[in-house]
C-alpha cells in the first residue's frame, strides 16, 4: 500500500472526477444519475459500462472490472499504484508531499511563483495610479467602476515592454522562472525577454483563499485578444478557478450567481451582489461545479443574452445538476449582459430579475421550443421528443412527473405520449444499467446481495443511518470476507469522524476486492425519500439476519450441535415475527 495518507488519496480523488478522467478514454453518455460507455477494457457492441459521478465508481456489467478513478488509471495506463498517484497529481497540478516530509522541489517552485504574482500585482497595481495609465483609467471611469471596487479586486495596469521583467529582476528573479510563470515572453530572435502584457488592463485573478495565482488583461479600446490571460502554471489550473470566488465564498449565500466575465463579477459585486463568479475563458466544467457545491445550494447562470451565452448555459446545466445543486437560469432583457444592465436599470431591478430567474429544465425546454413552429404536426412531435429526452434525463421519477405535468400544461400535450417517449428512450438504455439509473425502485432490494450493498452504502454515506444499522448488525453478520473488509474499513473511517464517500472504501481493498466491491455499490439506488429509505433498509436488514441465521443453522447442523439448530431457528423465526423498523 501507498505511503500517502488518506487526505492526500482523498484530495487526489476529489480533483480527479472518475466522469472527466474516464471520459478520455471513453466516449460517455449521460443516462440518468450514470454515464455509460463501450468498457475499454473488453470488446463489446453495445454499451455495458457504467461510470457513477455520484459514487465516483465505474463498473462494467460485462467484463465484471471496476474500481473507483485509482483503480481506472492503474487499468487502463498499466501503471502501478504509485504512478498511478503520480499521474492523478499532475493531471491536476497536485504537488505530493515527499514521502520523507521534506518539502519537494515544486513546492518551493510553487511558492516561488505566488511570491513573484504577488510582486507583479503590486506592480501593475502601483502603475495604475501612475500618469501613464491615464487611459485606462479613463477606460474605468467611463465603466462606472467605483474607485473602492478598483482596489478590493486589485486592478492594476500593464505599462508595457520589459518594466515588469525589469522590476523583477532588481526583486532577484531571473528570466527562466519569469518565463515558467508566464509573466515574460522570448522575443522571436531569441535575444532577449519582455512582459506577456503590455498596455493592458490587469486583473489578478485569486485562488478561494485570495492569493494571486494568475493574471488577465483586456485591451483598452478595439484589438485582439481582448483579453489575454496567464497560461496554466503550477499554479493557475483553469479547469478549477472560477474567478470571484474568494469573496462570494465569504457572502454565505444560498445561491452563488454564475457570470460570464470579470467585469460581470466586479460589477455584480459594486451593485451589492457579492456571489457572483465567473469561469475564465474556458467553458465551465464539472470540476467547477464540484467546487461552487462546496460553497452553496444553487447556481444561477446569467450569461451574456447572445447566442453564445445561450449555449454556454445549457453546456454547464449538467454538470451543475449532476453534483446535486439546484439551477435557475436568469435572463436579462434589453442588455448584452450583467455589466451593462446594472448600469442601465439598477440594482433593484436586477434583483426583481434575479428573483425570476427560471428553473433550469423550463429553461432547456422554452430553448429547444425556440427551433420548432409548434403549428405544425411533425415539428410538435420533434419538440416533444426534444422535451422528453431533456426530462428523461431528470434523476427521480418524482421530478420527471412534475415536469411532465408543466409541460403538458404549458403546450397542451398529452402527458401520457410525452412519457412514452421518455419510457422508449429508457428501453433503448441496455437493460441492467437502465434497471439501477434511471427506475428506482417500486419495491426495496429483496435479494441478500442488494440488500448488502445499500446496508454499506447508507453506513457510509449517512451519518444517521451509520448508527442505526450498527444499533442491529454485527461484522460477522455480513458473512463474506469482502463484506465484511468494507463494514470494518467504514467503521474505522466514521471512529475517525472522516467522511467517506464509496470511492475511498474502495482505496483500501486489494485490487481483486476492489473490483468486487464496485460491482455491489454499482447495485445501490438512491431512494427518492428518507421514508422509503428507512422502510427499504429495515427490510435489508432482516434478510441480512435472515441468511446469517441460514448459515449458522447449517454451520451447527455440520457440526451436530442440534440444540444450538434449534435456538437459533426460534430466533431466526422472531425476526420474521418482529420487524426491524429504524
Ligand atoms: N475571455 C477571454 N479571452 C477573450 C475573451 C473573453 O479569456 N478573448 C474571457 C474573460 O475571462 C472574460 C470572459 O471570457 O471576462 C467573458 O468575455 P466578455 O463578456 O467579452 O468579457 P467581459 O468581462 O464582460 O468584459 P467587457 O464587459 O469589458 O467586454
Ligand atoms: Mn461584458
Amino acid at each position: 500500500m501507498p505511503g500517502y495518507s488518506p487526505d492526500v488519496l482523498e484530495d487526489l480523488r476529489q480533483g480527479n472526477d472518475i466522469v472527466d478522467v474516464v471520459s478520455q478514454y471513453v466516449q460517455l453518455r449521460q443516462t440518468g444519475a450514470n454515464h455509460v460507455g463501450l468498457c475499454p477494457f473488453h470488446r463489446e457492441k453495445s454499451p455495458s459500462f457504467s461510470v457513477s459521478s455520484h459514487k465516483q465508481l465505474f463498473h462494467c456489467f460485462g467484463c465484471g472490472a471496476g474500481g473507483n478513478v485509482f483503480s481506472f488509471i492503474t487499468k487502463i495506463e498499466n501503471f502501478g499504484f504509485m504512478d498511478a498517484i503520480k499521474f492523478l497529481a499532475d493531471r491536476i497540478n497536485y504537488v505530493l508531499p515527499q514521502l520523507d516530509g521534506r518539502q519537494s522541489a515544486s513546492v518551493a517552485e510553487k511558492n516561488q511563483i505566488y511570491d513573484i504574482y504577488k510582486l507583479a500585482a503590486r506592480f501593475y497595481y502601483d502603475a495604475l495610479q501612475e500618469p501613464q495609465a491615464r487611459h485606462a483609467v479613463d477606460y474605468l471611469n467611463h465603466r462606472q467602476m467605483h474607485h473602492a471596487v478598483r482596489r478590493k479586486f486589485g486592478l492594476g495596469y500593464s505599462a508595457g515592454k520589459s518594466v515588469l521583467r525589469d522590476y523583477l529582476k532588481t526583486q532577484g528573479y531571473d528570466d527562466a522562472v519569469l518565463l515558467k510563470a508566464g509573466l515574460v515572453l522570448e522575443s522571436k530572435d531569441g535575444k532577449g525577454f519582455f512582459d506577456r502584457f503590455r498596455g493592458r488592463l490587469m486583473f489578478p485573478i485569486f485562488d478561494v483563499a485570495g492569493k494571486v495565482i494568475g493574471f488577465g488583461g483586456r485591451i483598452l479600446g478595439e484589438g485582439q485578444p481582448k483579453y489575454l490571460n496567464s497560461p496554466e502554471t503550477p499554479v493557475f489550473d483553469k479547469s478549477s478557478t472560477l474567478y470571484g470566488l474568494n469573496y462570494a465564498r465569504l457572502a454565505k449565500t444560498h445561491s452563488i450567481i454564475l457570470v460570464e466575465g470579470y467585469m460581470d463579477v466586479i460589477a455584480l459585486y459594486q451593485y451589492g451582489f457579492k456571489n457572483a463568479v465567473a469561469a475564465l475563458g474556458t467553458a465551465f466544467t464539472a470540476s467547477h461545479a464540484r467546487i461552487l457545491k462546496r460553497y452553496c445550494k444553487e447556481v444561477v447562470i446569467l450569461f451574456d443574452s447572445d447566442d453564445a451565452g445561450i449555449r454556454a448555459a445549457l453546456r454547464a446545466i449538467p454538470h451543475l445538476y449532476s453534483v446535486g445543486l439546484a439551477v435557475r437560469v436568469a435572463v436579462l432583457p434589453d442588455a448584452k449582459d450583467p455589466d451593462e444592465y446594472l448600469i442601465r436599470y439598477g440594482s433593484e431591478n436586477f434583483a426583481a430579475q434575479m428573483a425570476k430567474a427560471m428553473d433550469f429544465v423550463e429553461f432547456q425546454i422554452e430553448n429547444a421550443r425556440h427551433k420548432y413552429d409548434l403549428g405544425i404536426t411533425s415539428q410538435r412531435v420533434a419538440f416533444l421528443k426534444e422535451a422528453a429526452e431533456i426530462i428523461g434525463k431528470l434523476g427521480s421519477a418524482i421530478e420527471q412527473e412534475a415536469y411532465l405535468r408543466d409541460l403538458s400544461t404549458k403546450y397542451q400535450m398529452d402527458q401520457g405520449a410525452v412519457k412514452q417517449e421518455i419510457d422508449k428512450k429508457k428501453n433503448d438504455e441496455p437493460l441492467l444499467i437502465s434497471n439501477f439509473t434511471n427506475n428506482p425502485p417500486a419495491a426495496p432490494a429483496k435479494s441478500h446481495p442488494d440488500a448488502i450493498a445499500h446496508i454499506l452504502y447508507s453506513m457510509a454515506t449517512n451519518q444517521v443511518l451509520y448508527e442505526k444499522i450498527l444499533h442491529h448488525l454485527k461484522a460477522e453478520e455480513f458473512g463474506e470476507p469482502l463484506y465484511i473488509n468494507i463494514f470494518n474499513i467504514i467503521l474505522k473511517n466514521r471512529k475517525a469522524g472522516r467522511e467517506i464517500i464509496v470511492a475511498d472504501i474502495i482505496s483500501e481493498l486489494e485490487e481483486k476486492e476492489q473490483q468486487q466491491a464496485a460491482a455491489i455499490f454499482a447495485r445501490v439506488t438512491e431512494y427518492e425519500d428518507s421514508q422509503m429509505q428507512y422502510n427499504a433498509l429495515g427490510q435489508q436488514i432482516t434478510r441480512v439476519k435472515e441468511v446469517h441465521f441460514e448459515r449458522s443453522i447449517n454451520n451447527a447442523a455440520a457440526a451436530g450441535q442440534f440444540e444450538l439448530m434449534d435456538e437459533l431457528a426460534k430466533a431466526k423465526n422472531r425476526l420474521n415475527v418482529n420487524k426491524i423498523v429504524l
